[in-house]
């Protein structure tokens, strides 16, 4: 699939898998007894779609499912800080146990916004699961709980992670080959 395009394999399928349910053990550790029983999961649509539902598949305990999309103003290629609501929450968060699903934090910006966002509406408790971080990247410290992985500053596709919509469906992450955005896809 995408022959060609893909300048090397990052993370493995079987790497991504190990570390889901690394990830699944820890939160079910952290949500056992005073704080159990009341899990909610937000995904970040798009890029999170793959993730979340591996983790909450691995998660030893019930979680409920909730997703958001938002979209920072300004380019594609760099985020501005500003977002906008695209699809907000179904319900209400308040006194629920929340933990944000992301596939990547990149500048951080666009989690730093979600995270102000959902604390305004009074969850009994917020944290951060990502299965990506990029520490070169980031503009703004965000605090996150739970990392998959640190990797380089480099454009990584797959897993649910897109470059102009494309190559989400990969089941590994990978770099692009710089072909692929210099060729004008
Ligand atoms: C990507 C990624 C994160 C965000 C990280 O989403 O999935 O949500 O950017 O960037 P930041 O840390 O610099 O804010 P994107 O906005 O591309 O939307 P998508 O998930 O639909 O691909
Ligand atoms: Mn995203
Ligand atoms: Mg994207």
């Amino acid at each position: 699939m995408y022959e060609g395009d893909i300048a090397s394999v990052l993370i493995t399928e079987q790497q991504i898998n190990d570390k889901v349910v690394e990830l699944a053990k820890q939160v079910d550790e952290d949500y056992q007894g005073g704080r159990g029983g009341d899990l909610l999961l937000v995904g970040v649509l798009k890029g999170a779609v793959m993730f979340m539902t591996d983790f909450a598949r691995a998660l030893p305990q019930p979680a409920q499912l909730e997703f958001m999309a938002v979209s920072s103003y300004g380019s594609s290629t760099s985020s501005s800080g500003v977002v906008r609501i695209l699809k907000d929450l179904d319900r209400d968060i308040a006194g629920r146990n929340v933990v944000i699903v992301e596939d990547i934090i990149d500048s951080g910006l666009t989690l730093s916004w979600l995270l102000k966002n959902l604390a305004s509406r009074n969850p009994a408790s917020l944290e951060v699961c990502t299965l990506l971080r990029k520490p070169d990247a980031v503009q703004v410290d965000v605090p996150v709980r739970y990392v998959g992985f640190d990797i380089p500053n480099e454009f990584v596709v797959g897993y649910g992670l897109d470059y102009a919509e494309r190559y989400r469906d990969l089941p590994y992450i990978g770099t692009l080959d710089p072909k692929v955005y210099t060729s004008g896809a």
